[in-house]
């Protein structure tokens, strides 16, 4: 049976747009976003994919909103739940609710420089490796378990639009790859690392840059 897939984001949508051109075996079933102006949410209505938008500024309580949210997915009985942008902290229940069918991509090489404005913290700190990483999402924010990561260097003049550019490329590779590992039910997560069944592929990407 086809995965089906919903995806939440809160803007442009470049992953959502990577991942539904990717030729995966899934069927995206929905794009939720909490901004009705999200640029991700026409891409969706451009392809024929169900768009909704629930505008979280409606709905001051987190825990009523991520409730709501979570019905709305549910709706739409997905096996896989993809956060592509979505920019608001989920409450533990929403997470309890979702654990284990639960995705997200994070601007940097996870455990580094969880949380926002990463571009700008890797250069303050002068890293010469940064990149991106697609997790399962726990209660323990930008910490869950690894499913791939691509690293690209970093470089003298690079400025935070730069790098957030090179690294931008390699998420548009890596999230596609990572769906479809769950599509196929390769991913085994035990005791909070995630392994390939056939473990002769790379979960890392070591990008040369461009
Ligand atoms: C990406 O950098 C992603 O890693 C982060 O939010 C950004 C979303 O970009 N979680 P887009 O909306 O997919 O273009």
């Amino acid at each position: 049976m086809t995965c089906k897939v919903v995806v939440l984001l809160s803007g442009r949508g470049s992953n959502f747009r990577a991942i539904a051109e990717a030729q995966l075996p899934i069927d995206i079933v929905a794009v939720i976003s909490n901004r009705p102006q999200a640029a991700g949410l026409e891409y969706a209505r451009s392809r024929g994919i169900p768009a909704v938008a629930l505008d979280h500024t409606a709905h001051p309580d987190r825990v009523l909103f991520d409730a709501m949210l979570g019905d709305e997915i549910e709706r739409h009985r997905p096996d896989l739940v993809v956060l592509a942008g979505y920019m608001r902290i989920l409450s533990p229940a929403f997470i309890a609710r979702f654990e284990g069918r639960l995705l997200n991509i994070h601007p940097s090489l996870l455990p580094m420089f969880p949380g926002l404005k990463t571009h700008e913290r890797a250069l303050e700190e002068g890293v010469k490796i940064h990149g991106c990483t697609v997790h399962f999402v726990t209660a323990d924010l930008d910490h869950g378990p690894i499913v791939i990561q691509a690293a690209v260097p970093v470089r003298a003049d690079d400025t935070p639009d730069s790098l957030a550019a090179r690294v931008l490329a390699q998420e548009h590779r890596i999230y596609p790859q990572a769906i479809r590992w769950f599509a196929e039910g390769r991913l085994v997560n035990s005791h909070g690392r995630v392994n390939l069944k056939d473990d002769s592929t790379s979960q890392s990407v070591l990008s040369p840059g461009t």
